[in-house]
């Protein structure tokens, strides 16, 4: 008998496809999501479905594509650079995103892009078809692209067990009721079984809007959807603990580690890294380190902001505005207090290798991680993993998911540039013995709650819901 199969869909594939040189070049994702679910997908049987971030220019890049990715259990959906803007671009990155983090000005509605929205939903629903599931089997669906997908999936397979994870904010019923299509999406997510958050807010503000927009009771966490229970839960995300302790711990990290702090002439030195996006913070943090600098001249010459910006969706208009800002606001400031011998900030715009970041996260004093809304935040939890042999203080935003655990970071509201500064100042005058303790704190949790953990826990808890179903359907 065939064992039970997993299939694990995303927006992107943890393998992206890249064109350089006419040659076909295949870079594995270093990603949380990648490693968490590494050991799931690459069992014999398993499969992770999902666009591998290019189009092809034609059927033998297409097949060779194809051929590549299923020597490692991942199956390809194509998509064109039309459907790319429309639901990519466009819905996921231009409603979506932006409602979601409660930026209800950055949103931009077109019935096109909607259109584009549900039937790239549609293509995903049929390559997961066409790996013709069997009802015992199981689908964990992630994010916010693919809002419609457990539905499509559940109408082909009605008693399948399907998983969504939610890995960005659920707005509350109000915020997220501003998008014209609300209920069509609610009830997409609806086809699941287990529809997941981060934080507990998150999963309270998804049952509000079933409720609110959809009339549908809630009982406890669960709802009644055309005859099966659904259940809204919480289950933060963790990282790879042991892959960012044990890259922190070598030789050579250490040494690259010292290298970049004697660069930086042992100054305190503050790291910033993210992805390009409005929701981050990143011109509050640095409106905060000019407030610093100008409250505190004392500090000027001894601090070092090391910000690193890792490119992403350049092409929605939002994010290349914040680029040119982000510019503008590191010119400014590095222009206004740097002398010969040193620039308040080093920027970079681009994205480094996990070692290079291994290095930085054991050469900083500081790590300021000052969303201003996030899911989780995986940086903050990389940094801890990566403090078990060197001192530093966390900075984080109350509004990042990962807020709600690491309770001994130093918390400020992303949004004021006095806590930050206040904050930094605390951080940089930190008491060795107290850095220690509050870091270890922080590690235990890191450690506990990594991502092999949460995967577990996420299939224990979507078999025990099939489980409970059946007993619900034989009474
Ligand atoms: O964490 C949210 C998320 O949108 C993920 O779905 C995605 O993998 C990541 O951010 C990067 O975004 P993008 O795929 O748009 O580059």
């Amino acid at each position: 008998m065939r064992n039970k199969k997993t299939v694990i869909v995303s927006n992107r594939l943890p393998v992206r496809v890249e064109r350089r040189n006419d040659e076909l070049h295949f870079i594995p994702s270093e990603g949380g999501l990648a490693t968490g679910l590494g050991s799931i997908y690459q069992q014999e049987g398993n499969i992770w479905v999902g666009w591998p971030g290019f189009v092809p220019e034609n059927e033998y890049e297409e097949a060779i594509t194809r051929e590549k990715l299923a020597e490692l259990n991942l199956v390809p959906v194509f998509l064109t650079e039309d459907e790319l803007q429309g639901y990519y671009e466009g819905f996921s990155n231009e409603v979506l995103w932006p409602i979601f983090h409660y930026r209800l000005s950055y949103a931009v509605y077109t019935t096109e892009n909607w259109h584009t929205y549900q039937e790239v939903n549609r293509k995903f629903a049929a390559v997961v078809n066409q790996q013709s599931p069997s009802e015992k089997d199981e689908v964990w669906i992630h994010d916010y692209q693919l809002m419609l997908l457990p539905q499509l999936v559940r109408e082909q397979h009605p008693d399948i067990a399907i998983g969504y994870f939610q890995h960005i904010p659920f707005p509350p019923d109000e915020v997220f009721r501003s998008i014209p299509w609300r209920d069509e999406l609610i009830k997409g997510v609806l086809g699941a079984d287990l529809v997941a958050f981060h934080t507990y807010n998150d999963s309270q503000h998804f049952l509000n809007a079933c409720t609110h927009l959809l009339g549908l009771p809630i009982q406890n966490n669960s709802l009644h959807v055309d005859g099966r229970s659904v259940y809204a839960e919480v289950y933060p995300m963790g990282i790879d603990f042991e892959k960012f302790s044990a890259l922190a711990a070598s030789e050579a990290i250490r040494d690259r580690a010292k290298e970049i702090r004697n660069y930086y002439k042992d100054r305190k030195f503050i790291l910033s890294i993210d992805r390009l996006d409005y929701s981050k913070g990143i011109i509050e943090r640095l409106q905060a380190f000019e407030s610093l600098l100008k409250e505190y001249p004392e500090l000027r010459e001894k601090v070092v902001l090391y910000m690193l910006v890792v490119p992403s969706r350049d092409t929605v208009p939002q994010y290349r505005l914040l680029r040119d800002e982000i510019d503008r606001a590191v010119g400014h400031i590095n222009s206004i207090y740097g002398v010969n011998e040193w620039q308040p900030i080093a920027y970079y715009y681009n994205s480094f290798p996990v070692e290079e970041l291994s290095a930085l996260y054991v050469a900083a004093d500081v790590c300021l991680v000052t969303p201003i809304r996030d899911g989780m935040n995986l940086v903050c939890k990389e940094y801890v993993a990566s403090k078990e042999h060197t001192d530093g203080v966390l900075i984080l935003s109350e509004l990042a998911g990962a807020s709600k655990e690491l309770l001994e970071a130093i918390q400020v509201n992303p949004n004021s540039i006095d806590q930050i500064r206040e904050a930094l100042k605390t951080a940089i005058e930190m008491p060795m013995q107290e850095q220690r303790e509050r870091m270890q704190d922080s590690i235990e949790i890191v450690k506990k709650f990594n991502v092999r953990h949460w995967v577990k826990i996420f299939f224990n808890r979507l078999h025990e819901i099939k489980t409970i179903q059946k007993q619900e359907m034989a009474r």
